[in-house]
């Protein structure tokens, strides 16, 4: 091939066209995917295969001949991709595809090739696909950096034309994860740049706010004055009011919208409205905190389990869901969200019931944050350390035996 011309781009539509793919290792592994993906009727030639690719075989998502190649394997395909670890023979089916007109890619030999695979990457229903020039400037880390930056730019709405710019009207309800501005999902962040309003909690990651454009109105959940209605239904009312306004509005919470976060009343405030809403899942403090701190919420040999518990009101309490009793004779991890104030009692009632007082806590603070800090304790010894070490909401409080697994521990 001519290497001074540039490839010309195309997408090939493979669906139940015969695919040759010859050598069953680690290119076929990574190419293999896209082309299930694009329903391609794909052939398998080689005499082994990766644990993954045999997999793919098992699945019934190729046909797999055991063999090493032999002429005319590529006789009825459409497409090859060559990619043996034996040269001569890649070299007799590069041939065999010339001869027959079959494009083909090789994994060897990127110059005696067809075609060349592009890096490529999916956002919104748009494909990137990125080629180097020609093969002597072909440069598959530059190729690679290239895609990544386009389809990032794609998904957290950096990289959209204005006039482009697909808003989701109504409102989303997004989970921003635990406070860390990286830890917000993908599509998250991406209805984050798109919003006209903002409506965040104080949990969560207030970094992302600091990036919006001037433009877009940001309002503070708890300074809504709620008059004679309860604050959650003063949010739920702005809510609506904005979304009626046409404009494109996000619910920015902590953590995962549905665990403590009030999602649901949001939603069903927004439904009965007939307002379109959507729900982005985040990452949860109760998880993420504990592992932020070193502290997994499960580990082999240790904790088989975890619960997480709403501390916000005492055991005594008559209000109380939680059946602290039943609680206190798991074996596994208890996750106790919103419960700093109420420990000292929560903690008695565990070591009642049958909880050992030696039970090792940990206090997280702050958690993904740099304010992050870990206060560590025992069942008996948990409310005085809240105490002296002045323990502040927010925290994340682990109890169990997954405290003491990590490298760092520390009391
Ligand atoms: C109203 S709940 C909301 C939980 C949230 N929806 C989630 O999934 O993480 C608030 C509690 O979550 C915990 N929390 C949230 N973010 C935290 C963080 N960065 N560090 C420590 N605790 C956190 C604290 O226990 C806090 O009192």
């Amino acid at each position: 091939m001519a290497a001074e011309h540039p490839a010309y781009p195309v997408g090939l539509r493979l669906t139940g066209r015969r695919v040759v793919v010859l050598g069953g290792g680690q290119v076929a592994q990574r190419r293999l995917p896209a082309l299930i993906a694009a329903g391609a009727d794909i052939h398998l030639v080689s005499p082994t295969a990766t644990p993954s690719v045999e997999a793919m075989a098992d699945g019934g998502e190729l046909t797999w001949s055991r063999r090493p190649y032999a002429d005319g394997d590529l006789a009825e395909a459409w497409y090859a991709l060559i990619a043996t670890g034996d040269r001569t023979a890649n070299e007799a089916a590069s041939a065999e595809a010339e001869r027959h007109r079959v494009w083909c890619v090789r994994s060897d030999d990127a110059d005696a090739a067809t075609a060349w695979t592009p890096a490529t990457g999916r956002s919104e229903g748009v494909t990137v696909a990125v080629l180097t020039t020609d093969a002597a400037g072909r440069d598959p880390r530059h190729t690679a950096a290239v895609r990544d930056a386009i389809v990032e730019g794609l998904r957290d709405g950096t990289l959209v034309a204005p006039h482009h710019r697909t808003r989701t009207t109504g409102v989303s309800l997004v989970g921003g994860g635990p406070g860390d501005p990286d830890l917000i999902t993908v599509r998250g962040r991406r209805l984050l740049a798109e919003a006209d309003v903002v409506i965040a909690d104080r949990l969560g990651p207030r970094d992302l706010l600091d990036e919006l454009p001037p433009h877009v109105e940001v309002i503070d959940a708890a300074k809504i004055p709620y008059g004679r209605y309860m604050a959650q239904e003063a949010i739920n009312n702005a809510l609506v009011e904005h979304a009626k306004q046409g404009k494109a509005v996000v619910r920015l919470k902590g953590g995962d919208p549905y665990v403590f976060g009030r999602g649901m009343e949001e939603a069903l405030a927004l439904e009965a409205e007939g307002i379109p809403y959507t729900v982005v899942p985040g990452i949860s403090s109760s998880i993420s905190v504990p592992g932020a701190a070193g502290i997994p919420v499960t580990h082999r040999g240790v904790a088989h389990e975890f619960t997480v518990v709403s501390g916000h009101v005492a055991p005594d309490d008559e209000r109380s869901l939680v059946d602290w009793p039943a609680l206190a004779k798991l074996r596994g991890t208890l996750v106790v969200l919103m419960g700093v104030d109420k420990i000292g009692r929560i903690a008695e009632t565990l070591i009642a019931h049958g909880r050992s007082a030696q039970t090792p806590v940990a206090l997280v603070q702050e958690g993904t944050t740099a304010a992050q800090r870990r206060v560590d304790a025992t069942l008996e010894t948990v409310e005085e350390a809240v105490r002296t070490h002045e323990v502040r909401p927010p925290a994340v409080i682990v109890v169990g035996d997954v405290v003491t697994v990590g490298p760092q521990h520390t009391v």
